[in-house]
């Protein structure tokens, strides 16, 4: 097999998030989240699944970590669930939510791996929602409560902080379309005014932290990074790539820029000023100070970007060809966007890049021989990491990789129909297994490197020499 090195120290890690595998929902006092309600709500998630139970990790995390261990990994993305650690967001703590979190670091750290703590991933407390949620003025301070709390237990352990897992996801698939908790269609005045509290909690959070910590942090922010790609190496489609990835539009709820200028230059990006003429948010005299508080680093998850094209004169976006590669999830297998992602991002902003998720849905099941032979994952995971090691290459400042995920979860609106997992779960038995991807990961991690097939070598036999 060929091997391709990564920067020393580069770090090798997976992921996962509290609703997607905790499990316990009522659990030592929890409280509800938007999430435990939206699943109630008939037709609103495939076949009516649930994340009650999930991945039961809230009991099983012992076995969980010693799996992140027996693949190698150095750090542990996972994130905290609010209502689990203060059950009506505000207010009074759970001293038993809080000692999970407690228990968990202590025994990944006891493992060798390094916590890396999101704070928010989504699961946000019912109780904060019928206060208005995201649109009520005190919803930053309400975060930045939050955060002080979480970061008071944990940060004689705890050195990286994530605070907001891709704000894009659950503003417009929960505000705008529906299809995530909370399940609101709202109008673009009021979801420039989420926006602007969701980035206003941002920063009143970096502050936080860095006012409680007890360890020095390392704090950022993990919103998509995944976003256009040059048709073709011609200067004039990587221009255009370059120009349409931090484009905003009149709609700018899916776009980088709208989240991420705020944060690095303390302005929003000018075209989406003009587009949104009338809907601004309300902006008070701190606010971009407040949210552009300065970052240790830029968390991007890529999964795919749209190639740009300068000959298609609609929207300088290609469609897939016919048969294009996609995954189980109708996602289109692009590598290239994990070289050109980083690299457009670091150029604008100039912050060292992690890789905080990336990974596919797959049709996984146990074969006959108890094994899980997911060989598009390997593949995958092949491509696309070749074309982040050519990033770091040209010294793009990538300095780690999480792999979305550790284990088949709760996949939101499509519950477990899409197995994301390097480890295989049976959500019947809580029998986990690892998958061969975990094996090459584990490979990879051990030798620092990106490993392919050399010259005439089958990937069947590459795999088998694992
Ligand atoms: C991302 C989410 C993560 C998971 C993956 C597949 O958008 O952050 O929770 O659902 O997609």
């Amino acid at each position: 097999m060929d091997s391709k090195p990564f920067p020393e120290g580069f770090l090798w890690g997976t992921a996962t998030s509290s609703y997607q595998i905790e499990g316990a929902w009522q659990e030592d006092g929890k409280g509800l989240s938007v999430w435990d309600m939206f699943v109630r709500k008939p037709g609103a998630v495939w076949w009516e699944q649930r994340g009650d139970v999930a991945c039961d990790h809230y009991h099983l995390y012992k076995e969980d970590v010693a799996l992140m261990k027996q693949m190698s990994t150095k750090a542990y993305r996972f994130s905290i669930s609010w209502p689990r650690v203060i059950p009506n967001g505000t207010g009074a703590v759970s001293a038993k939510g809080l000692d999970f979190y407690d228990r968990l670091v202590d025994e990944l750290l006891a493992s060798g791996i390094q916590p890396y703590v999101t704070l928010f991933h989504w699961d946000y407390p019912y109780d904060l929602y019928c206060r208005g949620g995201w649109l009520n003025p005190f919803s930053p301070d309400w975060f930045a409560d939050y955060t002080t709390v979480v970061v008071n237990k944990l940060s004689d352990r705890v050195q990286h902080w994530i605070t907001i897992n891709e704000p894009q996801v659950f503003v417009a698939e929960g505000h705008l379309v529906a299809r995530h908790a909370p399940g609101l269609n709202m109008v673009r005045k009021e979801l420039l005014q989420v926006i602007h509290h969701v980035l206003l909690a941002h920063g009143k959070s970096v502050q936080a932290i860095r006012a409680n910590t007890k360890l020095p942090a390392q704090v950022g922010i993990a919103p998509i990074g995944g976003g256009r790609i040059p048709a073709s190496d011609s200067p004039q489609d990587v221009e255009l790539a370059r120009l349409k990835m931090f484009a905003c539009g009149d709609q700018p709820y899916w776009s980088i820029s709208w989240y991420s200028d705020p944060i690095f230059f303390k302005q929003y990006p000018a075209d989406g000023v003009k587009a949104c003429e009338g809907d601004m948010p309300a902006i008070g005299p701190n606010d971009m100070d407040i949210i552009g508080q300065p970052l240790d680093f830029y968390g991007v998850n890529i999964y795919g970007g749209r190639p740009v094209t300068s000959k298609n004169e609609y929207v300088h976006s290609t469609d897939f060809p016919d048969g294009y590669p996609i995954t189980a999830y109708n996602w289109p297998v692009v590598p290239s966007a994990l070289y050109w992602g980083p690299k457009f991002t670091w150029e604008r902003y100039h912050c060292p890049i992690y890789i905080t998720e990336n990974g596919l849905g797959s049709m996984d099941w146990v074969t006959q021989d108890g094994r899980v032979y997911d060989l598009q994952r390997i593949d995958f995971l092949g491509r696309y990491l070749a074309q982040l090691q050519k990033a770091c290459e040209e010294k793009v400042d990538v300095r780690g990789y999480f792999q979305w995920s550790l284990m088949d979860n709760f996949e939101w609106g499509v519950g477990f129909q899409q197995r994301f997992g390097l480890v295989y779960v049976d959500f019947q038995t809580q029998k986990r297994t690892l998958k061969e991807s975990a094996k090459y990961y584990r490979k990879i991690i051990e030798a620092n490197a990106v490993l392919s097939p050399s010259d005439g070598e089958s990937l069947l036999e590459m795999v088998a020499e694992l």
